[in-house]
């Protein structure tokens, strides 16, 4: 049993034999950053002052070279050799908060795009709703043990309603099933809340929200909250997409920023037919949108949410131009887990999957 300390928090916890730091801390009440919990999207990183730690699981395949020589570590995957002196950030707000599971039965179900279903979910009955953040994500428990992430697309409803906006993924056994059979009145079995996307209302910066695809879920939740709240904050959201079918709730998002004097809204599409571009539509990658808009992004928090090619890219371009890394938060949508391991076990496929 070893036990990790936070610099600057002071809070301390024990990890038992051969559990990870988010792991050990989740068990502790102490809420550190973190999304895919396989090592490959970097939310958790943080700096080890002190100790020693090795990577068992999944290598830390989101540090770079000069990352890990800088003393950084992913606490998804880090276990302790010995006590750790961390620099870590916390996220008190998801701290009280419990994970459970609940049963749901499938109340809506419709097409958002041609390969994004909408889902709208209620408690079973007897069942308590979650208590959850915006932004936050749930797994959907399957038979087989394995599990699959999905962010909450809406805010907390009194009734527990969560709404899901789920990608077809080629050759995945879920999305697959979700798309060809799953029907309303259908019982799903889901753990949540989970992640630490979460709104951070401790600021009186401007923000910017920059989607991919479905990743447009969380931000959506996270926006609906800061409108909800009536801030005066300035929004600049950007959606990004191949074409411009993908970008499925665009009359939401143009709605926002026709009644909000203080939301902007960039389309943002990358594959653009013919027809799309005279309809004022921004063509190229959604990233490269903000820079050509925000080229000093010093002054800004930044909500970001999609594809892991997209966070990637966008992630150290938005560093570069100024971003402090502690003010980016973000959700990759990385496959599941269980599916990371194999892909990375096997190391196939990995660097596709990361563009
Ligand atoms: C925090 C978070 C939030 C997310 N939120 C959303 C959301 O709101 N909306 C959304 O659409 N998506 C979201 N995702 C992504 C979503 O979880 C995945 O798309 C989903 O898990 C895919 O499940 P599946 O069972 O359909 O596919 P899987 O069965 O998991 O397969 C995924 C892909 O990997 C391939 N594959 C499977 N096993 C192997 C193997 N052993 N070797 C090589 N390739 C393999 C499959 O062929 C397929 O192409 C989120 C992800 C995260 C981490
Ligand atoms: S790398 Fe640890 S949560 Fe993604």
């Amino acid at each position: 049993m070893f036990n990790v300390t936070l610099k600057s928090s002071g809070r301390q916890f024990s990890v038992a034999a051969g559990e990870t730091v988010l792991e050990a801390a989740q068990r502790a009440g102490v809420a550190l950053p973190y999304s895919c919990r396989a090592g490959v999207c970097g939310s958790c990183k943080a700096t080890l002052l002190q100790g020693h730690c090795e990577y068992p699981r999944n290598p830390p395949l989101a540090l770079s070279a000069s990352a890990l020589a800088h003393h950084a570590v992913l606490l998804c995957q880090a276990v302790p050799t010995s006590d750790l002196l961390l620099e870590a950030r916390e996220v008190t707000s998801v701290e009280d908060i419990a994970r459970r599971q609940l049963g749901m039965v499938v109340t809506e179900k419709w097409q958002l795009a041609s390969d994004v279903t909408g889902l709208r979910l209620l408690p079973s009955h007897g069942e308590r709703r979650l208590n959850r953040l915006p932004g936050q994500y749930l797994d959907v428990l399957l038979e087989d043990g394995k599990r699959r992430p999905f962010s909450i697309a809406n805010g907390p409803q009194a009734d527990g309603m969560v709404e899901l906006h789920v990608r077809h993924v080629a050759g995945g056994g879920f999305t697959s099933w979700v798309n060809d059979a799953l029907k309303v009145g259908d019982h799903l079995r889901v753990e949540g809340p989970l992640g630490t996307f979460v709104p951070r209302e401790d600021s009186e910066r401007p923000m910017l929200f920059v989607a991919g695809g479905t990743g447009f879920a969380p931000v959506k939740a996270i926006v609906e909250h800061f409108i909800a709240l009536g801030t005066r904050r300035p929004m600049q959201l950007y959606w990004g997409a191949r074409v411009a079918a993908d970008l499925y709730l665009r009359p939401l998002a143009e709605r926002w920023a026709a009644e909000l004097p203080n939301l902007q809204f960039h389309a943002v599409v990358s594959e653009p037919v013919h027809a799309e571009q005279a309809t004022g539509l921004r063509t190229g990658l959604v990233h490269e949108a903000v820079l050509v808009d925000h080229p000093d992004l010093s002054g800004y928090d930044v909500y970001m949410g999609g594809p892991p090619a997209m966070i990637d890219a966008a992630h150290q371009r938005f560093l570069d131009a100024g971003l402090p890394e502690e003010r980016l938060y973000y959700d990759s949508f990385e496959y599941a887990p269980d599916v990371l391991a194999q892909i990375i076990a096997g190391r196939a496929g990995f660097h596709d999957l990361h563009g």
